[in-house]
């Protein structure tokens, strides 16, 4: 009998120190608040990006910490009765299975064992599933992630998570995502970040680990029939459009024929290229290797440097879908979609040129250029009581498409799959571009190559369809160059 209390006192004697009392409390908490969180982020239809950190990354923190805490306090508490009574702890610390009381401690001390275990692998499990999800890449850490959260909202790839696109298969993609993510958590706490964020190349994945684990490269598109409806930016917002038949093609012979755009899809072919600034925006040098491993290689007439002193990327999706789920949108483009969908009134006199004007003009904000939109377009037309509509549909097109708190929009992301704001394909299908016995690559001029242009023109013109593909009727005609995007710069061609 009296062996036995001087047991129990020996064992729970040890957790009788600050450090595991605090250790134990904090332990318990947190377990009582992740069993509480879980069961409210289970019941939940509604997904809260703060209920996901606080149940499957603050808690179980927080628990293991308590846990350390506690054993620790143990520990040093043996260590320190060791030191007075060396050998006085063997007799206390053996288990004898013929104690009954020994016993019943076995059985509850494997029991919870098992239940910790349970819950660690449960609570891992979600932590690993919340840290994938798009509301933890997107919405928690709100400020810096906005423009991608919201742009990818409304993008083909609304579905999609973040991390099929930036994390690459694998566990040690994931764990370096993470131990990057420890250090962009920091900069957030802080607001030390990069206004506008950009991937720089180092850190974009390949298409072979991302866009190719759910696209197909070797699919035969064959030509796509696309209809851009555009608006003048006059007083009548005169409706003019322009239907194009894409040469998308493809680039592998068991599919379909090999050639148009798809033919760079690096199949037989293999086409490498350098770029001195960050966006890619200028590509002064091309190597095309085909299929027979024999090489040409293009360069821009006032490019006289050695290629091999830049970083040689492979051309592959992401140099033509550079916003596959984060396309900004350009003034000009949202507006005349809205103006298309009827969300904003053709008829409202110069509404097109006044709504893209009133959202190119610098913001420092979102409440102020909210603000200043209403107040601008107020100021246009100062004898129409009925511009409700048109001033939210203006700040919808502002709120989705501009960030000025992160300087992100249409100007510091441009979208490269066409050539009219931005130059796009032209980077290299200028006609400038020269091998050294003077061939280029398909030139600009060279419009049939990539598209027949069916039909253009006013609401009536561009039902009637050319199969043969017309020459294109420009507005004033009066291009001289095929560099749309000198004219064309999302916001007015003027
Ligand atoms: C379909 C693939 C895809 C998905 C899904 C996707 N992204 Fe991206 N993201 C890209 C590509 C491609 C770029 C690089 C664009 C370029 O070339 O600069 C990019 C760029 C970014 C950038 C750098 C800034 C910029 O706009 O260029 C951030 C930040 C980003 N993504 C965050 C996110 C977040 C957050 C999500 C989820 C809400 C997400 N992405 C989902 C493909 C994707
Ligand atoms: C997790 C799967 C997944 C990944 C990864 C993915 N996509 Fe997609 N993508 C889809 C699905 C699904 C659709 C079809 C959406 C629809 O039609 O509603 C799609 C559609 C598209 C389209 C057609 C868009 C349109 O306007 O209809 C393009 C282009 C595209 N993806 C390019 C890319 C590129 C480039 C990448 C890599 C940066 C990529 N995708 C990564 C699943 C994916
Ligand atoms: C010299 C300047 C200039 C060049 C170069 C130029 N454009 Fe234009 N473009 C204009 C002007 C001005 C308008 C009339 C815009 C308006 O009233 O909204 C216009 C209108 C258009 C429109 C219809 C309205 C709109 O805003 O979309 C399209 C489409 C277009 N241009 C395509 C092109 C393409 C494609 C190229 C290159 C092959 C090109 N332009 C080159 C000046 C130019
Ligand atoms: C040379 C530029 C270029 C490259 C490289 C490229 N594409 Fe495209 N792709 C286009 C253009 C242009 C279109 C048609 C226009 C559009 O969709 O807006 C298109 C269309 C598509 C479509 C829609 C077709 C459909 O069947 O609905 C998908 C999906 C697509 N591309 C995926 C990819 C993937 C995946 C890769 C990389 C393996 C890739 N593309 C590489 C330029 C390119
Ligand atoms: C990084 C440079 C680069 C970019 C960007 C680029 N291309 Fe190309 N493209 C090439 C090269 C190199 C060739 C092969 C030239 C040759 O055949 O001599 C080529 C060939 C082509 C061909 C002819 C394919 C065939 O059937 O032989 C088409 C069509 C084409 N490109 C369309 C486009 C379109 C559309 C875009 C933009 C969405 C684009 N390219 C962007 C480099 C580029
Ligand atoms: C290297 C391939 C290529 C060449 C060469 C080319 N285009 Fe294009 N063009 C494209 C692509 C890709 C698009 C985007 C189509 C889309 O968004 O669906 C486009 C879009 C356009 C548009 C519609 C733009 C808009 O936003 O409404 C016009 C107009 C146009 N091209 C005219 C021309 C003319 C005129 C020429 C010859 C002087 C030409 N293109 C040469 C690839 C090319």
């Amino acid at each position: 009998m009296s062996q036995s209390s001087e047991n129990k006192t020996s064992r729970s004697r040890l957790l009788r120190n600050w450090i595991s009392l605090v250790g134990l409390v904090l332990a318990t908490a947190s377990f009582f608040a992740f069993v509480l969180l879980f069961a409210v982020d289970l019941l939940s239809h509604h997904g809260n990006p703060y209920m996901g950190i606080l149940a499957y990354v603050v808690a179980p923190s927080f628990l293991a910490a308590g846990l350390v805490l506690t054993f620790t306090g143990a520990w040093l508490k043996l260590r320190q009765e060791h030191r007075a009574q060396p050998g006085a702890l063997a007799g206390m610390l053996t288990i004898d299975l013929l104690r009954a009381r020994d016993r019943r401690i076995l059985i509850v001390f494997l029991m919870a064992s098992v239940g910790f275990l349970f819950l660690t692998a449960l609570g891992s499990y979600q932590t690993y599933h919340y840290t994938e999800t798009v509301q933890f890449c997107g919405q928690a850490c709100h400020v810096p992630m906005d423009p991608e959260f919201v742009t990818s909202q409304h993008s083909p790839h609304a579905r999609v998570e973040c991390v099929a696109c930036h994390v690459g298969p694998g566990a040690v993609a994931y764990f370096r995502t993470k131990i990057n993510g420890v250090r962009q958590l920091y900069h957030t706490l802080v607001g030390d970040f990069d206004r506008p964020i950009r991937l720089t190349a180092a850190k974009q994945r390949p298409a072979q680990e991302t866009c190719e684990q759910c696209h197909w490269p070797q699919k035969y598109t064959g030509p796509m029939d696309h209809t851009l409806r555009h608006f003048l930016a006059d007083e009548k917002n005169t409706p003019f459009s322009v239907r194009l038949l894409l040469n998308v093609g493809g680039g592998d012979p068991a599919s379909g024929p090999v050639g148009g755009i798809h033919w760079h899809m690096n199949l037989g072919n293999k086409i490498e290229y350098i770029s001195p600034d960050e966006t890619r925006a200028k590509i002064p040098w091309i190597r095309f290797t085909n299929e027979k491993g024999v090489a040409t290689e293009y360069r821009a007439p006032d490019f006289k440097d050695d290629p091999a002193k830049y970083a040689i990327h492979t051309m592959d999706c992401m140099d033509c879908h550079n916003r596959p789920s984060h396309r900004f949108r350009t003034p000009n483009d949202a507006v005349d979609l809205a103006l298309a969908n009827g969300q904003i009134d053709s008829k409202i006199p110069w509404v097109k040129a006044k709504v893209v004007e009133a959202l190119a003009r610098p913001y420092s904000t979102k409440p102020e250029a909210l603000q200043k939109i209403d107040a601008s377009l107020r100021a246009a037309y100062p004898d129409r009581a009925d511009l409700g509509p048109l001033i939210s549909q203006a700040q919808a097109i502002y709120n989705d498409n501009f960030f000025p708190e992160m300087k992100a929009d249409w100007r510091v992301h441009p979208d490269n799959l066409s050539h009219k704001e931005t130059n796009g394909c032209f980077r290299c299908h200028d006609g400038q571009h020269k091998a050294a016995d003077g061939k280029t690559t398909v030139k600009a001029s060279d419009c049939k190559a990539c598209h027949l242009i069916l039909a253009q023109g006013n609401d009536e013109e561009i039902l009637k369809l050319n199969a043969k593909g017309l020459e294109f009727v420009h507005i004033d005609s009066e291009y001289s160059d095929f560099s749309c995007s000198e004219c064309h710069t999302g916001a007015s061609p003027k």
